[in-house]
């Protein structure tokens, strides 16, 4: 135990360049993430193969994926399993699995083959304390200049939620586009919070602007509605 917890295990950090690599996937050979200049993706690992959590991840991330293509997201899965039993497991999911009202569910999104690990060691997705060969449930959210923008683990026994990771990407686009952050809980048409004010002047104006909510001189929100910010985001 003290041996695993002395292990360094390098992990890369939101704002950094999302770590490169080539892969075979069940969609023929990626090049990440050059393959995927000027999208979103969502980079994620899942434990195993023919495992029930993964199988429902699977059947729901891939029932919403036009919606995250819409937002100008790909979707790209990893674990440390061979080709063939991702090939294999993909064709029990379209052919005998129904779960929650989704059948014949087809994954389009690539799935990576990672036997030697190199992938999911380069992302950190090996927590040995957790599992030595399974990858966790790690999610990298990465722009579209290739940056990691949002990092999310979850341990081996607890399924993702997947609004949440399109709450996620629609958050981090409204981020950029619109110049603001979006406070805790934070859905599509709810306030936003602009930037801290720089100045003694600025802190006075925008306490004065009729436009702008402020809680105090430090805590100010404004209306950013809906069909705004849903426009923008799938429209680009
Ligand atoms: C699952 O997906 O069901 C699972 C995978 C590995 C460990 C525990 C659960």
């Amino acid at each position: 135990m003290e041996e695993q917890l002395e292990q360094v295990i390098s992990m890369p950090r939101i704002g950094d360049a999302a770590p490169a690599f080539k892969a075979v996937t069940t969609q023929g050979d990626i090049n990440f993430p050059a393959d995927y200049k000027d999208s979103w993706v969502i980079l994620f690992s899942h434990p195993a193969d023919f495992t029930p959590v993964c199988t429902s991840e699977f059947m729901t991330f891939a029932t919403m994926e036009e919606k995250f293509n819409k937002a100008n997201c790909k979707l790209v899965g990893l674990s440390i399993d061979g080709l063939y039993s991702h090939i294999a497991w993909l064709r029990t999911i379209k052919e005998k699995i129904e779960y929650k009202g989704m059948k014949n569910v087809e994954v389009n999104f690539p799935l990576i083959e990672d036997i030697t690990m190199e992938v999911a060691k380069k992302y950190g997705m090996i927590q040995p304390n957790e599992d030595s060969t399974k990858a966790v449930r790690a999610v990298f959210f990465i722009d579209p200049k290739g940056i990691i923008r949002t990092i999310i683990y979850y341990p081996l026994s607890l399924g993702r939620n997947f609004d949440e990771l399109y709450r996620v990407i629609i958050a981090l686009q409204a981020a950029d586009e619109f110049g603001v952050a979006t406070p805790a809980d934070w859905y599509p048409g709810d306030d936003v919070i602009i930037g801290p004010a720089g100045s003694c002047g600025s802190a006075k104006d925008r306490m004065e602007d009729g436009d702008i909510d402020c809680k105090d001189w430090f805590f100010c929100t404004k209306k950013l509605d809906k069909d705004t910010v849903m426009d923008r985001v799938l429209k680009k």
